[in-house]
């Protein structure tokens, strides 16, 4: 794989390799997206096309291990890539049989385009040059397009084409999930449309979504339409046109299919097959299609682009991340009831289902497209009946939001687990994960700050806020010996640990990292309730019924809760962990090489990660990556602990030692506390986690579909952390610490409706916000305070400092703005 900036460029055709590719290579637009399959391909255990709808989901009920099991998945629609050709007498493309002379695959990032260039010679020895490219329209959500241009190099002859929607599929993406149901579709009809297109209609069998899926395939030579005979085959789930004309040597065909993908849950339309009838009618030509895609490709650019300088690896991985997850949420999602699946829409690993990575996701949206964050904190809120469902049923009050949520926002995490390892299916307890509501909490109140959207907190924010404190407040118990409030029976992010080894019933008392946020949210609810309009005040103090009585046990819980410490003075992750044994990590590395699921090891094993100091991701250290030491300190200190941020270093290190990495988001949060401490090892665990999809590092995962979380959290990281960026007690605060590797960066961030230019390089830092500045008037950098307003630049020179660059102290150079373009959000 090269790459040069703006493009991933694979040579050669490697069947191991072609799950990866074809989830790094999905094209989508926050509305649906499709895997990077090969077009004339079909499920076949080396190639796995896949189409998703945001939200698409569908549940199936299978008996497995004597239990009634309902799983709900993120549905592979029918396929709408279905396109192939063969010369006269010949087989069908297929690049497993036929002689390979050439083969190379590009996504263009840039413009949101696939590519694939090859050369193939029959059994005849025919050699036919094809060009194939592909798009999933960013502005027009519903169409989608392919041209493939086919050369017969040293033949003449009929040929044919194959053209097809295929509504024969079902969820196979993942190997572990193969003993649940996976049948979700019911074909309702198949037909042709006029002289060139075909349609497909099918249905979900229990969410009733009705998906349509038109598609129009028209020959052209040299830019002219050629007549060709046209058969169709339909069957039934299966729409088949065959179209043959002729072909002379040396002599070039394009093919353009354009297809139009409609739904029940579309808005501004009757229904479904109406509207994907009409628009495959009414789509302009591949060119046409491809000039308005990549108009907006460019407003996306425009706004959330971050340049590298002189890095040409990371530039590409970040550009591909800011992709990846502009192709799952985009502004098309923006009017759409829909999430951010941990998984993007790229495969069908865990469901398409949606966790708590939002956390990890937000930042970047917030800083660039805030209309997107506030559509995936709606989905949240739309759902928020039923997390006061869910709280209710476990003996709670206030909102309890599910860990795994998908269409109606129940809890739809598994109940059992596979290990592959050993084959045994083992009790799923991961729902005891409460941190999730923590963290929608944290992204309600960090979407306020970013934005100043005061409407939004008014009329949704506030609500969620409140009714998350609640349950955080029922579910804290007083603990007499204690003399302090515990939380019992929960899970923190580390998922190795679900239980003690020592008690028959699942969950873990008093995880510090789920306290403190507790803490933290407790003390916000009782703020927020200040921040909104005394009139919205008095209806959220009435319709939820909040007074003097509960803000005051909401204050006496923040500062009361209980957070366990080591004896050596670091935060324990739980209660009970200093009781665990120290595994041999030396020996197990040693033994299995890649340890980064040593719970599937020690499973296997006949043992369990629970007795061990192990841990899959940060826990404890999470509390560092969210809060800056001084807020750490703060919070600590509300809680009557004496928290010095120089344990700070001592606790990074001990469970660095301890962590396995068996999450992606692991290695996110490990390079961000490390990043003003040791920029070496920090940009060390920063370029392992940009490479964790691309070089597919946990072995295995990427082909179910990429991991979003660890993708803009490496945007994240890159955007805060190494520019140190953070805003604070009414100063916009500006930290540098680029690593050596990193010789600038220039990005846009989005801050109160204003944007925000920066450069940060090696030799000068500058700041400006050419057109209005609604933010802080103060600037901090380097510990020195500076007027800041817009119309200026202001620029810092840098100096050497022992492991990278920083600013100098010194007064800014001020100049006054003149280039730059100015975008606004979206929507
Ligand atoms: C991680 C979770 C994460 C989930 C989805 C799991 O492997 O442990 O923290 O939310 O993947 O990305």
């Amino acid at each position: 794989m090269s790459d040069s900036g703006w493009k991933l460029v694979y040579e050669g055709f490697d069947p191991a390799q072609e799950g990866v590719r074809e989830a790094l290579c999905t094209l989508g637009n926050g509305y649906f997206a499709t895997r990077g399959a090969a077009e004339e391909t079909e499920a076949d255990g080396v190639h796995y096309p896949g189409t998703y709808l945001t939200c698409g989901y569908n549940r199936r009920v299978t008996e497995l291990a004597g239990r009634r099991i309902e799983n709900e998945d993120l549905v592979n629609l029918p396929n709408w890539l279905p396109l192939s050709f063969r010369a006269q007498g010949g087989e069908w493309l297929n690049l497993s049989r036929m002689e390979v002379l050439s083969y190379t695959q590009e996504l263009d990032i840039r413009l949101g385009l696939l590519q694939r260039r090859m050369r193939v010679r029959d059994e005849l020895g025919r050699e036919t040059s094809v060009t194939s490219r592909r798009l999933v329209h960013m502005r027009h959500q519903n169409l989608a397009a392919i041209e493939m241009t086919l050369t017969a190099e040293n033949w003449s002859g009929a040929v044919e084409v194959r053209s097809a929607i295929n509504g024969r599929v079902i969820n196979a993406g993942v190997e572990r999930y193969r003993q649940l149901s996976s049948n979700h579709l019911a074909p309702l009809e198949v037909c042709d449309l006029g002289e060139d297109a075909m349609l497909l209609v099918a249905e979900t069998n229990q969410s009733h979504i009705r998906i349509a899926e038109a598609g129009r395939t028209r020959v052209f030579r040299d830019g002219s339409p050629v007549e060709v005979a046209r058969e169709s085959a339909h069957e039934k789930g299966r729409a088949t046109h065959t179209l043959a004309c002729p072909i002379g040597r040396g002599q070039s065909l394009t093919v353009e299919k354009i297809v139009a993908l409609y739904t029940s849950r579309d808005r501004a339309i009757s229904e479904p097959t109406e509207a994907a009838v009409q628009a495959v009618v009414m789509a302009e030509d591949f060119a046409g299609l491809l000039a308005s895609h990549a108009l907006a490709w460019k407003a996306l650019w425009d706004r959330g682009d971050i340049v590298v300088e002189r890095h040409p690896r990371t530039q590409v991985l970040l550009r591909l991340h800011i992709f990846h997850l502009l192709q799952t949420v985009s502004p098309n999602t923006v009017d759409l009831d829909a999430g951010v699946p941990a998984r993007g829409l790229h495969g069908e690993a865990y469901r398409g289902h949606i966790f708590w990575d939002e956390l990890f996701i937000l930042p970047y949206l917030d800083a660039h497209f805030p209309s997107i964050s506030r559509a995936l904190l709606l989905y949240r809120y739309r759902r928020l009946p039923e997390a006061r469902r869910l709280a209710r049923e476990a003996g709670h009050e206030g909102a309890m939001f599910p860990w795994q949520s998908g269409s109606s926002g129940r809890e739809e995490s598994q109940v059992l687990h596979l290990n592959p390892r050993s084959g045994r299916w083992t009790p799923d307890n991961s729902n005891r994960q409460r941190h999730v509501s923590a963290a929608i909490a944290l992204n309600v109140w960090r979407h306020w700050q970013a934005t100043g959207d005061r409407t939004f907190l008014d009329r949704h924010g506030a609500e969620m806020l409140i009714e998350i404190a609640r349950f955080w407040a029922s579910v804290a118990t007083w603990d007499e010996p204690l003399g302090r409030y515990g939380i019992a029976g929960v899970m923190g992010p580390d998922e190795f640990h679900d239980a003690y080894p020592w008690r028959d019933e699942p969950g873990l008392d008093n995880n510090a990292y789920t306290n403190v946020m507790a803490a933290w949210v407790l003390r916000r609810a009782a703020e927020v309730l200040d921040l909104v309009q005394p009139e919205r005040r008095r209806e959220l103090e009435r319709m939820l019924e909040i007074g003097d009585d509960e803000r005051a046990r909401w204050d006496e819980i923040s500062r009361r809760l209980h957070v366990p410490f080591l004896d050596n003075g670091i935060i324990a992750q739980f209660d009970g962990y200093d009781e665990l044994a120290e595994l041999d990590w030396d020996a197990y590395r040693e033994k299995y090489g890649d340890i980064q699921r040593l719970d599937r090891i020690l499973e296997a094993e006949g043992d369990s990660v629970n007795r061990y100091k192990a841990s899959k991701q940060a826990d404890v250290l999470m509390l560092f990556y969210l809060f800056s030491s001084d807020e750490l300190r703060e919070l600590l200190g509300s809680l009557s602990y004496d928290f010095s941020p120089e344990v700070i270093p001592a606790t990074v290190d001990y469970y660095l030692a301890r962590t396995s990495h068996g999450s992606t988001l692991s290695r996110v949060v490990h390079s961000w506390v490390l990043a003003r401490r040791n920029r070496a090892r920090s940009w060390q665990l920063l370029h392992d986690a940009l490479e964790s999809d691309v070089s597919d590092i946990q072995g295995g995962t990427t082909a179910e579909g990429i991991h979003l979380g660890a993708m803009a959290g490496t945007v994240d990281l890159v955007q805060r952390a190494q520019t140190g960026l953070e805003l604070r007690d009414g100063v916009l605060w500006l930290t540098p610490c680029l690593p050596n590797e990193l010789q600038g960066l220039r990005l846009k961030i989005l801050h109160h409706g204003s944007w925000l230019h920066l450069h940060v390089g090696c030799e000068e830092i500058t700041v400006s916000a050419p057109y209005g500045w609604a933010g802080f008037e103060r600037i901090g950098v380097r510990d020195q305070l500076h007027q800041f307003r817009a119309g200026e630049t202001l620029s810092f020179g840098c100096e050497r400092a022992e492991d990278g660059w920083r600013p100098k102290k010194e007064e800014p150079r001020r100049t006054s703005d003149a280039e730059n373009d100015a975008v606004g959000d979206l929507r």
